[in-house]
């Protein structure tokens, strides 16, 4: 089956409105052939002029986060609702920067998911181990019990609006990637998973690498049968460097 492949720029707590505008300008400029969806999840403060930017072009825009309420007393934070009113098409939930640094839990992170798509925003749920983890054979464990926690919830039908993420956590921002063959297990991993709850979700799911990807090596992962994409921080704070990566989509 043959999947759309889908890349999102993480930009993270990075940027001012000046260079998130251009950044979005710089993109839009060079997109050229619409060999797959290309997304960026910026700063919840820039939504609204980037969400200026793209508008019109087919550079899509998310989030880097969504409250886990829909409404009320949750100082500091944004709801599903508000995103929407932005048109942001994807949320990140579980980002491994969130669950480590800013406690969010398996339990938050599907009330995240489940709270985007009632406002009919695509939750990209990032999954992934730790390299003691990696060490200690627990990848597919923590990747079970990262899924589970969200099907539990939402149900394995929601994923039929969903993209999943393989984000190995010590491949993140430490410039070492998983080597296409380490992530290609683990993307056939999580999608026989989900096949053996649903196959033709299975067959449909987006599933993208993210952790240190960049146009070196871009080529080369998104060959892999069941690497559909990538989520991209550092690489994707630089237009030419984002859209070397975009260009890396196997036709
Ligand atoms: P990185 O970040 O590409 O800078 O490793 C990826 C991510 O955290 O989504």
């Amino acid at each position: 089956m043959m999947r759309r492949s889908l890349v999102i720029g993480n930009w993270k707590m990075n940027g001012t409105r000046a260079s998130a505008e251009s950044l979005a300008q710089g993109i839009i400029a060079g997109l050229g052939a619409d060999i797959g969806d290309i997304a960026v999840c910026v700063p919840y403060v820039y939504l609204s002029s980037v969400a200026e930017v793209v508008k019109g072009s087919r550079l899509a825009l998310g989030s880097q986060n969504v409250a886990d309420k829909a409404s009320g007393a949750y100082t500091g934070e944004i709801s599903a609702t508000m995103l929407k009113e932005f048109n942001c098409q994807y949320a990140l939930v579980g980002h491994s920067e969130r669950r480590s640094y800013y406690g969010d839990t398996d339990a938050s992170v599907a009330a995240r998911f489940v709270q985007a798509q009632t406002q009919g925003i695509i939750p990209v749920l990032c999954v992934g181990e730790t390299l003691e983890q990696r060490e200690e054979d627990q990848t597919f464990a923590v990747i079970d019990q990262q899924l589970n926690a969200v099907i539990d919830s939402a149900g394995i039908a929601a994923f039929n609006n969903a993209v999943i993420a393989y984000e190995p956590v010590w491949a993140i921002g430490t410039g070492k990637t998983a080597s296409d063959e380490q992530a290609q297990e683990v993307h056939h991993y999580i999608r026989q998973f989900i096949a053996a709850k649903d196959q033709a979700i299975a067959d449909k799911v987006q599933i993208l690498y993210g952790g240190s990807a960049k146009p070196d090596n871009a080529k080369g992962l998104f060959a892999m049968p069941d690497i559909d994409g990538g989520l991209i921080g550092g690489a994707s704070l630089d237009a030419e460097s984002f859209l070397a990566v975009y260009h890396s989509i196997s036709e």
